[in-house]
């Protein structure tokens, strides 16, 4: 009835009336009232004004199952959902799942991650309420040799889908990182359980900084969110249920040929310092050449000064502005 009761408020040009909400559903007033206070209690905020009624305020940013299911509107990812209040960190919590016999596009949300995982075993600030962090469980069947390129694919659905969501357009920082104003938006971790030489399950960390309002002297360099560089709050649900629904168009068409044959041209027009001088950090050492792009197996193209091209896997290596972080 809760859910209901939140689809009309959200239907609704302004106030509903509780009498309305009473007849229509067939409950009693007070049952409408405790459904309102438990959506109040979830992050909603809604006016009562005696005989007009209830009204949903539009600036409600409330990520729980009710919103979420409402806003997400594909056909797998996400229709099961695993909303948390706190969690050590969304991608082990995947994890967890998967042992558990969790379903393929199994999505793992929460509000605050205490030990939130960043590559290279970093961590990775989660500060309650502001972020996106959530994690999407698959279960495919290619081997594991494809897997890296999931990775690609998500930064894929998340610049897609914040433009959806926001107009903002971000690119690409190969292989992991999404930018916005030359600072970091988003991070991608992609793990996997491997069982010989099959996957037993993936999981697709993503952490998009929406509506983050700082960032700690050590991070205000590098990293920045939604808000600070749109001035505007971003809806987390619309935004997470976006970048959900292009994900599935991309990982169907990747699916076809279990490469980027169809999708690098596409993926190279985001990438944030094509044709520039990158310096690519591998464990042999540190070297300089030119970005050209992906390959279709989704390796990053650098020429050397000696003009030979390089074909630089993602896992290996980091690759940095020449000057700074882009
Ligand atoms: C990176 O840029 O280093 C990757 C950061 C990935 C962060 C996300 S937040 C949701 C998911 N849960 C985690 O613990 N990490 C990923």
């Amino acid at each position: 009835m809760k859910k209901e009761i939140l689809k009309r408020l959200k239907e609704a040009e302004g106030y509903v009336s509780g009498q309305e909400l009473c007849d229509s559903l067939g409950v009693s007033r007070t049952a409408v009232w405790k459904a309102v206070r438990l959506l109040e209690e979830e992050g909603y905020r809604i006016q009562a004004v005696r005989n007009k009624g209830y009204r949903l305020s539009t600036d409600s940013d409330v990520l729980s199952v009710d919103e979420l299911s409402q806003e997400i509107c594909g056909s797998w990812a996400g229709k099961h959902l695993v909303v948390l209040k706190t969690v050590d960190s969304t991608n082990l919590e995947a994890r967890r799942q998967a042992e558990d016999g969790a379903p393929h596009g199994t999505l793992v949300l929460a509000e605050n991650q205490t030990a939130g995982k960043g590559r290279r075993g970093r961590f990775w600030e989660s500060p309650e309420g502001t972020g996106i962090w959530m994690s999407l469980l698959l279960r495919p069947d290619f081997e594991p040799v494809h897997a890296s390129m999931l990775t690609l694919l998500a930064a894929m659905a998340v610049v897609k889908g914040i433009r959806q969501a926001t107009g903002l357009s971000c690119q690409i920082k190969w292989p992991n990182d999404i930018v916005l104003n030359g600072k970091k938006i988003c991070g991608i971790l992609t793990e996997m359980s491997t069982e010989e030489d099959c996957i037993r399950y993936v999981v697709v960390g993503i952490g998009i900084n929406a509506n983050l309002e700082g960032f700690p002297e050590e991070l205000k360099e590098k990293g920045t969110s939604l808000l600070l560089e749109s001035g505007k709050p971003v809806r987390r649900a619309k935004l997470a249920a976006a970048v959900l629904s292009v994900w599935e168009d991309y990982y169907e068409e990747f699916l076809k040929t279990l490469d980027f044959s169809s999708l690098m041209e596409e993926y190279n027009e985001h990438l944030v310092n094509r044709d520039r001088q990158v310096t690519v950090l591998a464990p042999g050492g540190a070297w300089q050449g030119i970005s050209m792009g992906i390959n279709r197996e989704g390796e990053l193209l650098v020429r050397r000064t000696d003009g030979t091209v390089e074909a630089v896997m993602s896992g290996e290596v980091s690759v940095r502005g020449v000057y700074g972080y882009v």
